[in-house]
């Protein structure tokens, strides 16, 4: 089947990123979120980003500006019947993800393949509640979406060969390469990027080494382009400290325990860029370590 309309719910920092690339990509894009706001934030950011890469020589303006005129934005979910494909990319909960599906489910068409991009949670047991769990998979990209090549790819153990092709062949439609995942807690990226990352939190906890020294080691050290506080705070304190809770209770292994520092900047409200301070306070002209 061919995917002309994509649908995406949430306009978050990921929802946005998969708007961009939807749309830079020639679908037409209905762009959901509760907020109004947050879709005239998105719709703002979106054209910055477009426009980064028209300055950089990599998008051209008339590109920039078809992209923007595919994107429809609406706060009303019923606006979203006439996808073929869904890209559920809310906050990474799972009972407002089943009511989001819930939601949506009378306004689909039948032949609507339902994705997530969650970064951790079970596959199969979102797409059990909803009325296609052959046609429902995990649709996962990476921040920032505009860059990032790669998509993760995690079929439920009910989803079909077609759902699959499909989802595969809008990927290489984006110029991004699919990597197929296993429907296990956090998949195969955030399976191994977010343990390393709550081991730094350990190393910094434990006093073995500062901010500043964690990210300098493993940057100049792994050649990372960031060092883990770095990222973590790019990702999101939240979103790692869910990913570890979803490792440790789905895996039942102690070497998932979530660190007692993590847990204590996540009680803090310190959740990183998002809220201007996590490992790093980016209140001022450059990220100050607050530790
Ligand atoms: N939109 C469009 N373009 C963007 C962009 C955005 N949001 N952000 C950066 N770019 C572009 C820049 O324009 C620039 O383009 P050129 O190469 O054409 O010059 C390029 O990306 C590099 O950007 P910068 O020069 O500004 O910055 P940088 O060199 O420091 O790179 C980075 C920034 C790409 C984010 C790099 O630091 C990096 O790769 N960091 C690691 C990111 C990572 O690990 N992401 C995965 C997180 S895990 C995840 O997402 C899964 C999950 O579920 C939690």
């Amino acid at each position: 089947m061919e995917i002309e309309t994509v649908g995406v719910v949430g306009a978050g920092q990921m929802g946005s990123g998969i708007a961009h690339v939807m749309a830079l990509a020639g679908y037409r894009v209905l762009l959901n979120d509760i907020s109004e706001a947050q879709l005239s934030k998105a719709k703002g950011l979106i054209d910055r980003n477009i426009g980064r890469q028209v300055s950089r020589g990599k998008v051209s303006e008339d590109d920039h500006k078809a992209a923007l005129a595919r994107i429809t934005a609406t706060t009303r979910l019923a606006d979203l019947g006439s996808a073929d494909l869904i890209i559920e990319s809310a906050t990474e909960r799972e009972t407002v993800k089943q009511a989001i599906f819930e939601d949506l489910l009378p306004h689909l068409q039948p032949h609507t393949i339902l994705t997530s991009n969650t970064s951790s949670i079970s596959i199969t047991r979102l797409a059990s509640r909803t009325d296609r769990p052959e046609r429902f998979m995990g649709f996962h990209f990476m921040n920032p979406v505009p860059v990032m090549e790669l998509v993760e790819l995690i079929r439920g153990i009910a989803t079909d060969d077609a759902t699959f092709q499909a989802c595969r062949k809008v990927v290489e439609r984006l110029g991004k390469t699919p990597a197929m995942a296993e429907d296990f807690p956090a998949f195969i990226v955030n399976r191994i990027l977010i343990p390393m990352i709550n081991e730094a939190v350990y190393t910094l906890y434990e006093g073995v080494g500062s901010v500043q020294s964690i990210d300098r080691s493993l940057k100049l050290g792994a050649n990372h382009p960031m060092g883990p506080l770095e990222l973590a705070d790019f990702i999101g304190l939240d979103t790692c400290l869910a990913i570890m809770n979803v490792l440790h209770d789905g895996l039942a292994d102690t070497k998932y325990r979530p660190c007692p520092l993590l847990v204590k900047y996540v009680e803090a409200g310190w959740l990183g860029r998002k809220t201007q301070r996590g490992f790093y306070d980016y209140r001022g002209d450059t990220p100050v370590p607050t530790r």
